[in-house]
């Protein structure tokens, strides 16, 4: 048996027919194609599978389709307007904040949403925000600071983390 659902993905409303036990993840990347958000541990730990749900960071995961019915995601691949990176994917670039870039994706979204409540964290405040983001490659200094520069220009800009 399949559910109807519609959610609101980087804007753009999708209807589909899902099934009960699909999560979020799966429906992102299997039924949208939206591969962005990374399979990782599939169980809460690495962070790999976040995007924002009304705004807020959660693990896709854990998360299931229906459970996303009516609401408004967000991905990595909506940050990005007119072929001009967001500020923050911009500063991971210039701080060579990312390796592989596994961790990404879910290290930028968590970090936008951190920043649309938060536009002036201590760097104490990153790392809790971050701690269930996991990353083998770059020993996370380049990721604070490119955090840390991202949000001085967004708050001069007064754009705010969602541009
Ligand atoms: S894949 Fe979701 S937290 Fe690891
Ligand atoms: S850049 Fe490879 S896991 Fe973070």
């Amino acid at each position: 048996m399949t559910q109807r659902i519609t959610v609101r993905v980087n804007g753009i409303p999708e209807t589909a027919e899902v099934a009960p036990d699909r999560t979020l993840l799966t429906f992102l990347r299997e039924d949208l194609d939206l591969t962005g958000a990374k399979e990782g541990c599939n169980e809460g730990e690495c962070g790999a599978c976040v995007v924002l749900v009304d705004r807020k960071p959660i693990n896709a995961c854990l998360m299931l389709a229906v459970e996303a019915d009516g609401r408004e995601v967000v991905t990595i691949e909506g940050l990005a307007k007119d072929g001009v990176l967001h500020p923050l994917q911009r500063k991971f670039l210039e701080h060579q904040a990312l390796q592989c870039g596994f961790c990404t994706p879910g290290m930028i979204l968590t970090t936008l949403g951190l920043l649309a409540e938060n536009p002036s964290p201590s760097e104490g405040e990153v790392r809790r925000a971050l701690s269930g983001n996991l990353c083998r490659c770059t020993g996370y200094r380049q990721i604070l600071d490119a955090v840390q520069d991202a949000a001085a220009e967004l708050r001069g800009t007064g754009k705010g983390a969602a541009r």
